[in-house]
C-alpha cells in the first residue's frame, strides 16, 4: 500500500498501469500534460485517481505533483524513434531533461521507488541475440540516447542519493490504446488500422526486422512487480516475451485472424531502425517473478476487437 504516481499516466501504457492499480485498490494520482495521454484512456477510473495535468520539462511545476508519493512509475515521453530523428531537441527536452527532473523530485520527497521506462532500442544493431542486459548498449537514434541516458541518470541516483530506481527495457509493446491516429504510433497499431480501414500495409524495408512484440498487459504485470521486489533496485531489466517475430509474419497473422489475404507494400527502410531485438527475460523472471501470459496471437486478437470499437 501506498501512493503511486504514474507519469504520463493518461498515455496507452500509463492508463492501462492505472487502471490496474485502482483494481488493486491503491491510491494512484497521475501526472500527464495530455500532449499524447487523453483523458478518455481513463474513462473507467476517472473518478478514483488525481489527475495533475503538468509538463515534466518544468521541475517547479512537477515538486508539488510528487509531495507524499510513494512509488513513482515514470513513463511520461516522446516515445517514437522517427518523431527524434525529426526533432531530436524536443525528445531531448522530454526524455532527459524531464527524467532528471522527476528523479530530482522523488528524491527530494523520499520516494520509496522509481520505476522508470527504459528502451530496447537501447541494444541498437549489437549482433547478439536475444538481448540480455549486460551487453553493451549501441544507441542508434536521437530517442535510445535519451532513454539510455535517463537510464543512466537512475542509476546514479542510486549509487549516489540512494534513491531506488529500477529501469525496465521495454520491447515493443502494443494493444488497447495505442493510438490509431498517430504516424508515430507502433507498427501493428498502424497495421491493424490499414486492415480495418481496407487500406494497405507498408512495410519499411524487407518486413524480415523482428520485434519481441509485447501485448500491454505483460507490462503492467512486470512494471508493478518491480515496484516491489526486493532485488530489483539499482537494475536495468528486459521486459518482453522472448520470442521474436518478423513484420511478414505479423502480417501473415493478421491475414490469419481477420480471414483476409492481404499483401502489403514494401517501402525503403526507416533511418534509425534497429534490424533485430528480441528480450531475454531471465532477469525479469529471477528478479520479478515476471512470466508472459498474453501470447502475440491472443494480443492481436484483443487489438483488432479494440480498434474496431475505436475506429466504429
Ligand atoms: C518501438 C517503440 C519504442 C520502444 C521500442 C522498443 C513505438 C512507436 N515505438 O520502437 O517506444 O522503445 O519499440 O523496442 O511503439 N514499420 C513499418 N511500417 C509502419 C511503421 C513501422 O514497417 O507503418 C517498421 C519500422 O520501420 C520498424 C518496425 O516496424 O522496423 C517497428 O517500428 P515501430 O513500431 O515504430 O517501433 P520501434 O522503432 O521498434
Amino acid at each position: 500500500m501506498g501512493l503511486y504516481l504514474v507519469t504520463g499516466g493518461a498515455g496507452f501504457i500509463g492508463s492501462h498501469i492505472v487502471e490496474e492499480l485502482v483494481q488493486r485498490g491503491e491510491s494512484v494520482r497521475v501526472l500527464d500534460n495530455l500532449s499524447s495521454g487523453r483523458r478518455e484512456n481513463l474513462a473507467s477510473v476517472q473518478d478514483k485517481v488525481d489527475l495533475r495535468e503538468c509538463d515534466i520539462r518544468d521541475l517547479e511545476a512537477i515538486r508539488p505533483v510528487l509531495e507524499g508519493v510513494d512509488y513513482v512509475i515514470h513513463l511520461a515521453a516522446l516515445s517514437s524513434v522517427a518523431r527524434s530523428i525529426e526533432d531530436p531537441v524536443s525528445t531531448t527536452l522530454v526524455n532527459l531533461n524531464g527524467t532528471l527532473h522527476v528523479l530530482l523530485a522523488a528524491r527530494d520527497v523520499q520516494a520509496k521507488r522509481v520505476v522508470m521506462a527504459a528502451t530496447a532500442a537501447a541494444y541498437g544493431d549489437n549482433p547478439s541475440l536475444p538481448r540480455v542486459e549486460t551487453q553493451m548498449p549501441q544507441p542508434l537514434s536521437p530517442y535510445a540516447l535519451t532513454k539510455l541516458a535517463g537510464e543512466y541518470y537512475g542509476q546514479i541516483f542510486h549509487r549516489i542519493f540512494g534513491l531506488e530506481v529500477v529501469a525496465l527495457r521495454y520491447f515493443n509493446i502494443f494493444g488497447p490504446r495505442q493510438n490509431p491516429q498517430s504516424p508515430y504510433t507502433g507498427v501493428l497499431s498502424k497495421f491493424i488500422v490499414a486492415y480495418l480501414r481496407g487500406q494497405t500495409p507498408t512495410i519499411f524495408g524487407d518486413g524480415e526486422q523482428s520485434r519481441d512484440f509485447t501485448f500491454v498487459t505483460n507490462v503492467v504485470d512486470a512494471t508493478l512487480r518491480a515496484c516491489l521486489a526486493p532485488a530489483a533496485p539499482g537494475k536495468v531489466i528486459n521486459v518482453g516475451t522472448g520470442r521474436g517475430s518478423t513484420l511478414n509474419q505479423t502480417i501473415a497473422f493478421l491475414n490469419q485472424i481477420l480471414g483476409v489475404q492481404v499483401t502489403p507494400q514494401y517501402a525503403p527502410p526507416r533511418v534509425g531502425d534497429v534490424r533485430h531485438s528480441t528480450a531475454d527475460i531471465s532477469l525479469a523472471r529471477t528478479t520479478l517473478s515476471y512470466e508472459p501470459r498474453v501470447s502475440l496471437e491472443d494480443g492481436l486478437r484483443r487489438t483488432v476487437a479494440w480498434l474496431r470499437t475505436a475506429l466504429s
